[in-house]
């Protein structure tokens, strides 16, 4: 008789213990464990001496094939995922609820008439998907669809159909019978994927599969989907505006540092070809006491507005308050504003801001910061097509940062005409393929000559 076996499994990231504890050891994250049902599979005694058809190669006797791509008619599709899909490769779709994700994907499936596709849904009714196809105005009829969450039903369908392209939206409410844990469970989601993604090297079609996100911004259960699959791409973007923004967050075929910005429009998700709209929008005209940096969050290069307001003190004690960046390293910068390149701030109220509610670390930040401060203290704007990056050291020396030429890529991505950075990022570096203008500061009195 078989035995019921238990574990309990960290939703976050993967890891099991024996017991429920409080703790998750491995990513330390609280009240994570949840108890799931492992029926175990009957061993196969042969395996063990399983006879391998593969066998170490050197590099001369590898052929490399010439890559092709599969063309998904998005020029940000493509960019983000490194020039187009590779067959048999996965990819994975996370975000937010209602950011586009099923959007996104609908369009994909409808708008590549050259390639069958099989959109398997388990959130929404056929019908709902087709009302949703209706309202975009696209009518795609290569593209097969199917309300289905069962894993084993839908591998009968996929190997049925024999498709060109297989989407699953969302791989959280898909659940196979040889897992007892309920569907989004991070046993479930590993093993469903795990399948899906042997299908795809098998057949050599790609997959692209949704993932939920969790309350804190990663995809939802287990780091081990990131790890499965092939390239992890991020929808993202603020309810309150319409654009929204997919980056590659890993992508084995292609750099991370590539974004696709698409707008959430009545009729769907329209391409951005000139992103610097989505920045410039926000004013027309040069206003003093802001400054964009070029600044990484995690793997991710983004840009961010910073703002600072210099005025007299009204009482005794100056007052200095941040929101986004860390106080002390603000007070060091204001100090080394004095120090350095002899500006009186110490009298001022000073407060700063990063803008969109942003929380940055990246010392990176720190050339925008003493821009927006001294813009506001001298009332002159700095050019809205200037960004910068660079950390400040105390002696007033602008040191170098790292992944320096994805700073840049993104800058030139979004528009902007001129990237302000340290001159020693220069060493052993190519800028000569970006057609952004950059300009080097050793020391903030240099750059103090280079705004005003
Ligand atoms: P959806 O793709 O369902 O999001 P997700 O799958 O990530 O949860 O998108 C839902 C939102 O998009 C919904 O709030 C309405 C909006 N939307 C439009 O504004 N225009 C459109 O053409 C479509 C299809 C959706
Ligand atoms: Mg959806």
């Amino acid at each position: 008789m078989s035995k019921t076996r238990t574990a309990y499994i960290c939703q976050n990231c993967g890891a099991s213990a024996p017991k429920w504890i409080g703790k998750c050891p491995s990513c330390n994250e609280w009240n994570t464990y949840v108890e799931e049902i492992i029926t175990k599979e009957p061993s196969n005694p042969s395996v063990s001496t399983r006879v391998s058809n593969s066998s170490p190669k050197r590099f001369s006797e590898i052929s490399s094939q010439a890559e092709t791509r599969i063309d998904l008619h998005s020029d940000e599709l493509n960019r983000v995922l490194g020039g187009g899909l590779i067959p048999g490769s996965m990819v994975l779709i996370g975000g937010e609820p209602g950011i586009g994700k099923s959007t996104l994907v609908l369009q994909i499936a409808l708008k590549n008439p050259d390639i069958t596709t099989l959109y398997i849904s388990g959130e929404e009714s056929l019908s709902q998907i087709r009302l949703r196809a209706e309202r975009m105005g696209i009518n795609g009829d290569q593209c097969l669809l199917l309300n289905e969450t069962s894993l084993e039903n839908t591998m009968y369908h996929i190997s049925s159909t024999n498709p060109g392209l297989v989407i699953v939206d969302s791989i959280q409410t898909m659940y196979t019978d040889r897992i007892e844990s309920s569907p989004g469970s991070v046993g479930q989601v590993r093993e469903c994927t795990a399948e899906l993604l042997r299908y795809a090297k098998q057949s050599s079609v790609p997959v692209i599969l949704i993932g939920h996100i969790n309350k804190e911004g990663n995809l939802a259960g287990p780091k081990v989907l990131e790890h499965i699959v092939d390239t992890v791409l991020q929808f993202e973007g603020d309810q309150n505006y319409m654009y929204r923004i997919l980056r590659a967050v890993k992508n084995r075929f292609g750099s991370t540092s590539e974004i696709g910005i698409f707008e959430m429009q009545s009729k769907g998700l329209r391409e951005v070809t000139n992103p610097s709209e989505l920045l410039l929008a926000h004013h027309d005209e040069n206003l003093s006491g802001t400054a964009v940096a070029a600044t990484i969050e995690g793997i991710r290069p983004f840009l961010v507005e910073v703002q600072a307001l210099v005025s007299s003190a009204v009482y005794g004690t100056p007052q200095r308050s941040s929101t986004g960046f860390d106080l002390r390293r603000l007070s060091m910068l204001l100090a080394v504003l004095e120090k350095r390149a002899g500006f009186r701030l110490g009298s001022k109220d000073v407060f700063l801001n990063i803008a969109g509610g942003l929380k940055i670390n990246d010392p990176a930040v720190d050339l925008s910061v003493i821009c927006s401060i001294l813009s506001s203290e001298q009332d002159i704007a700095v050019d809205k097509n200037v960004c910068f990056s660079g950390e400040v050291g105390l002696t007033g020396e602008i040191r170098p940062v790292s992944r320096i030429e994805q700073r840049i890529a993104e800058a030139e991505k979004l528009g902007f005409k001129e990237i302000v950075i340290s001159k020693y990022n220069k060493k052993g570096l190519d800028f000569s393929r970006f057609k952004i203008g950059i300009s080097y500061a050793g020391k903030v009195a240099d750059l103090v000559k280079l705004l005003f």
